[in-house]
């Protein structure tokens, strides 16, 4: 079991978290998605969806992450969560914005680069937005149902993840705020 006091370094990533109706609207696909699936359900409190992946970071270089991430100027955004999908080599199933702004991914891009840019480790597969709402489900393509869940999101967070027994529990670091919505951003990133 992770120890927070007692280590050298600490399993981070950036994410967005929905809060109040949000994350109980998605807490109850989570509830209805189960019972056809089956699998572990992630808990309301934690559902999130991942913009970069750090893994393991010396807590000496915290600050230095905090700083380069200070100036991040991005606007706030809305993601429609209406798909449903199942991934059948991790056996985790999820929900997803099936027109995902622009903004979503400037910002997980945004961070990558200013992690990679002070020397820390991030995951650099493709940023495939999805928020995990079951593990080691097993689905079948009768098991999705329509879904139209409205989140605005206007912060993001750094996250750090302490591994236990009972499963995976989170720490917020910090919270930046985004920038107010113009009336040009919040364009689909399909859009031509
Ligand atoms: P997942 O839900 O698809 O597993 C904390 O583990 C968060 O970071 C989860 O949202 C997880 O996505 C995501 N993540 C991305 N890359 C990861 C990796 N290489 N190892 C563990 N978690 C990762």
């Amino acid at each position: 079991m992770d120890n927070p006091l007692d280590k050298q370094s600490a399993r981070l990533f950036f994410a967005v978290w929905p809060e109040g109706r949000t994350r109980g609207a998605l807490a109850q696909v989570a509830d209805k998605l189960h019972q056809r699936c089956g699998g572990r359900k992630t808990r309301a409190a934690t559902i999130h969806l991942t913009l970069a992946f750090l893994g393991d970071v010396p807590l000496a270089r915290l600050d230095e992450l905090l700083g380069a991430v200070e100036g991040v100027e991005a606007a706030s955004f809305r993601l429609c969560i209406d798909r449903l999908g199942y991934w059948q080599h991790n056996r985790i199933a999820w929900a997803a914005p099936g027109a995902p702004p622009a903004e979503l991914a400037m910002l997980a891009d945004e961070l990558r680069r200013r992690v990679q840019a002070i020397g820390l480790p991030c995951d650099g597969k493709k940023f495939v937005p999805h928020i995990t709402l079951l593990r080691k489900a097993q689905c079948g393509g009768e098991s999705f149902f329509p879904l139209a869940v409205d989140w605005r999101v206007a912060d993001f967070v750094l996250v750090r993840s302490l591994l236990s027994e009972k499963g995976a529990e989170y720490l917020v670091v910090r919270r930046w705020k985004l920038g107010a919505q113009s009336c040009a951003s919040s364009s689909p990133a399909s859009a031509s």
